[in-house]
């Protein structure tokens, strides 16, 4: 059966899928692999772990059907510094690594914060790549020497399955060195900060094909081998690729994702960006299209924590039923989800998470529903910056591991005061590229035809009046938390 294929290079795993003309979901395959923190408040990754779990991926999907296109999608901004052999020179710096604050500095410093703006679109991030590259000449000069060429996470996928080494407008908005509105590499801003113009690859829009299947020598049996010659698209970065994914290709609702970062995502009518750069303005994977954004840095990533670390052998279903048991607010108790630093509405890579208002009768039920209704509240600081740039909606989509949690959505949409509507898929990201390789295979004339034909809404959560007002009192508290706790940690 024809399909095309999507594959998500995200930051716990990979996830190829398989998707019919008619937009069904025939196969799907996950791989993971781990992250290292070498120090406090760094994120890694070792390339050749994204290529093997694609690759395996890929095969599983592939297997007995005819594929006719692959889109590509990924974690965001992490960089990947490529010596004149293609060879990995060092461990990928992810999306959710904070150790560049003082570049961050330096770059708008060097260009100003104004300029900044006015050339890229965004401000200077820790989480975004020129400050990366920036660290490595500073703290890794050996290793920065012998950079030839840089690539974003799933574009170093696409250099192994494809040899060609591009990225789209899209993705390569979070390396702040697009002129986004012009939607090429700014010259500008590449000189200012002395990087290698040559360093960048080709840029593309999301749809169009980057290049096709090359298998290796030990890839010519099995179902990888069948791969050959099917065209890849140039893909997205995972944000602008889930929005594709929930059908958002113009203005209108929103895209929610709950995923390790939280994200809320309007498409703009035009390019627009914010005079404080306090939320992203980026290309979107839809060609000559933008998008305005704001990202939590530790959203459905702040439950699995609390999971991992202080409920462990628990399931989420289970932690979900235990919050459900306590009232909105669980009796005064508030948890602020900076567990990673923080990028939106606190550009600040040093905020930290906390618990406040802790009584005896508390239990892990209520801290859990304290960690849903932080997450909320920081996506509600989210929308509230989109709506100062005349950003409206009462509708999102929503999707990523933390949308599949009935309890969560009911908070979110009333926390947020708009409605939250699940699609058939529930496949996030995977889903946007499939689309896109849908488009470079020719199943789809173009982006909205891929929408138009595929996705599907399944189900829609109300923001329940009683709540919304119980949380419109709430919120207040959440906020003013964080410049209290700030002081706090400023003292020695
Ligand atoms: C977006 C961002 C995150 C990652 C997560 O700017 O950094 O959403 O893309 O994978």
């Amino acid at each position: 059966m024809t399909a095309a294929v999507g594959l998500d290079v995200g930051t716990t795993g990979v996830k190829a899928i398989a998707v019919a003309p008619d937009g069904g979901v025939l196969a799907r395959a996950e791989r993971s692999y781990p992250l290292s923190t070498p120090r406090p408040g760094w994120s890694e990754q070792d390339p050749e772990d994204w290529w093997r779990a694609a690759e395996a991926a890929l095969a599983e999907v592939a297997a007995g059907r005819e594929v006719v296109g692959i889109g590509l999608s990924g974690q965001m901004h992490g960089l990947v510094a490529l010596d004149a052999d293609d060879r990995v020179i060092r461990p990928a710096i992810l999306w959710n690594d904070q150790r560049t604050a003082d570049e961050c500095a330096e770059i708008e410093q060097a260009i100003g914060l104004e300029r900044l703006i006015e050339l890229t679109g965004n401000r200077a991030l820790p989480g975004f790549t020129a400050p990366k590259l920036l660290w490595l000449r500073r703290h890794e000069p050996a290793a920065y020497a012998r950079i030839a060429r840089i690539c974003l996470p799933k574009d170093y996928v696409r250099l192994r399955l494809t040899r060609a080494w591009a990225m789209d407008v899209a993705d390569a908005s979070g390396t702040l060195l697009l002129d986004v509105a012009g939607r090429r590499w700014s010259r500008d801003v590449i000189d200012a900060l002395g990087i290698p113009a040559a360093w960048l690859p080709p840029l593309l829009e999301s749809p169009a094909p980057a290049g096709v299947v090359v298998p290796c020598d030990d890839q010519l049996q099995g179902s990888f081998a069948a791969l050959r010659g099917v065209p890849v698209a140039a893909g997205a970065g995972d944000c602008a690729a889930a929005a594709l994914g929930v059908g958002i290709d113009r203005p209108g609702p929103l895209s929610i994702v709950l995923g390790t970062s939280g994200v809320v995502f309007a498409a703009l009518p035009a390019y627009r960006p914010e005079p404080e750069a306090r939320v992203h303005v980026f290309c979107h994977a839809v060609p000559g299209a933008w998008h305005a954004m704001g990202v939590m840095l530790s959203a459905a990533g702040s439950l699995q924590w609390f999971r991992d670390r202080l409920a462990p052998g628990a399931s989420f279903d289970e932690l979900l039923d235990e919050a459900a048991r306590w009232d909105p607010g669980a009796d005064r108790l508030v948890f602020l989800p900076y567990l990673a630093g923080e990028r939106t509405p606190h550009a600040d890579p040093d905020a930290r998470g906390a618990f406040v208002g802790l009584s005896l009768h508390h239990d892990r039920g209520a801290l859990v529903r304290a960690v849903l209704e932080g997450v909320a509240f920081g996506l509600r600081d989210s929308l509230d910056l989109l709506r100062s740039l005349g950003v409206e909606a009462d509708v999102a989509r929503v999707s990523g591991g933390g949308a599949r949690g009935g309890e969560w959505l009911r908070i979110v949409a009333a926390v947020l005061g708009v409605a939250l509507e699940t699609t058939a898929s529930e496949e996030g990201s995977a889903y946007g590229a499939a689309l896109l390789g849908g488009v470079a295979g020719g199943v789809f004339d173009d982006v909205h035809d891929a929408v138009t034909r595929c996705v599907r809404v399944s189900g829609r959560v109300e923001p329940e009046p009683g709540l919304v007002e119980r949380y419109a009192a709430l919120h207040g508290r959440f906020r003013s938390l964080y410049p209290a706790l700030h002081q706090t940690e400023e003292e020695p």
